[in-house]
């Protein structure tokens, strides 16, 4: 069982409920599993609560991103950079003698996937990412087998993994996981690099990554994102990969979003806030097929039932939210069709054949935006620009 990190406490009011390390452990009969130790980190509150923007350096080395944590971190430069090393791998991938040239750049790297919320596309994709560049991968995909289920914490845990790997990936359940487990690394004498692979409702900045990829790729013939219009559909309330998307719009010139959602899954004050300080204009609706004729990339998303208090009195589907086959010829003749995917009934499936749609290969592209994120960790992408030179 999975108790809050404090980071998740701070966020709800309630940091002074953080406990001490001495809690008495309760053993579960039924499981044999014992109450997670929550332990306090002086400092951390204090840290959790600054603003973004005066955390960031906390998280690079030598002026390069070391931890990969936010959206907010990802500025222009980079993510041009981060797309032209994708390119490059993904081009090498094509051949055997290419692949074998990829996978001699890291084989003395050691990485450890922690994914203890479910996930098929970012785990996969990572995982192959770490096989391209020869990386040598660790998996956990839950805590029942790990010594968590004797009460260790989380960050302890994440503090033995940077003991025998070189990478850490992580996929949580809980708000500000990835951000505590980075800030309590980077205090200790074996730091090690930390990349998001989603944390609770709030972040999810690699598939922020693929997504931006998979826009730039979508219209490179026609300019690029910048001055495009995007609609985001569904729930955006608690879809963190609309929020990490709405973050990195603020690299591009001229792009406005149409926030497209039912009243309860309204996009949250703190995006809309952000998105004011930033200029970038958006508009919010209800009616999903009077914005379909108008903008140039529509990003659907899943419901999210996990993060309901009561997943099972969320029966409603939303239909007037879905995209529909009949819905091919109200949209632009370059419009591109997403989604981070899994799917239920957002997408029907006859929309799948249509060259406007392009989640499968967003899903892939997650493959090459990651292995080019751990190419640039490790500071190997010269040797593959090199390749091209
Ligand atoms: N898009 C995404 O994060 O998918 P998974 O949950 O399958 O990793």
């Amino acid at each position: 069982m999975l108790f809050p990190c404090s980071a998740c406490l701070a966020q709800k009011g309630r940091a002074d409920t953080a406990l001490n390390s001495n809690l008495s452990l309760e053993v579960n009969k039924m499981n044999g599993s014992v109450e997670q130790t929550r332990q306090t980190y002086p400092g951390w509150d204090e840290f959790y609560n600054k603003d973004i923007d005066e955390k960031l350096d906390f998280f690079k080395l030598n002026g390069r991103l070391f931890d990969v944590i936010f959206a907010q971190q990802f500025d222009r430069p980079f993510m041009d950079y981060l797309c032209k090393i994708a390119d490059m791998i993904r081009l090498l991938a094509q051949t055997k003698m290419g692949q074998e040239k990829l996978r001699h750049l890291l084989p003395h790297k050691r990485a450890m996937l922690y994914f203890v919320q479910p996930s098929t596309r970012t785990f996969l994709s990572f995982q192959n990412a770490c096989y391209i560049l020869g990386l040598s991968v660790s998996e956990s995909r839950g805590t029942s087998t790990s010594s968590e289920v004797k009460g260790e914490s989380s960050e302890d845990t994440i503090r033995t993994f940077a003991s025998y790997v070189d990478l850490i990936i992580s996929r949580h359940p809980e708000a500000g996981f990835a951000e505590k487990t980075a800030w309590v690394l980077n205090q200790t004498d074996r730091p090690v690099p930390i990349l998001n692979g989603g944390s609770g409702p709030d972040q999810h900045p690699t598939q922020a990554l693929l997504d931006i990829y998979t826009l730039e790729r979508s219209f490179q013939h026609i300019g690029g994102l910048d001055g495009k219009k995007i609609a985001m559909v569904g729930d955006l309330k608690r879809g963190r990969t609309v929020r990490s998307l709405s973050y990195l719009m603020k690299n591009y010139n001229d792009v406005s979003l149409y926030f497209v959602s039912p009243d309860v899954f309204r996009m949250k004050d703190d995006i809309k806030k952000f998105l004011e300080k930033h200029g970038i204009p958006y508009y919010e609706t209800d009616d999903f097929e009077s914005v379909m004729p108008l903008v140039d990339a529509i990003y659907m998303t899943r419901i999210q039932k996990e993060y309901s208090d009561d997943p099972s009195g969320e029966a409603d589907t939303y239909p007037e939210f879905h995209f529909k086959k009949e819905h091919l010829s109200i949209i632009q003749p370059n419009c591109t069709i997403m989604h981070p995917l899994p799917r239920r009934y957002e997408i029907e499936v006859e929309v799948d054949n249509d060259p406007r749609a392009a989640y499968w290969r967003q899903e892939r592209n997650g493959m090459w935006i990651r292995a080019a994120l751990i190419a640039y960790v490790f500071q190997v992408e010269q040797e593959i620009f090199a390749e091209f030179s």
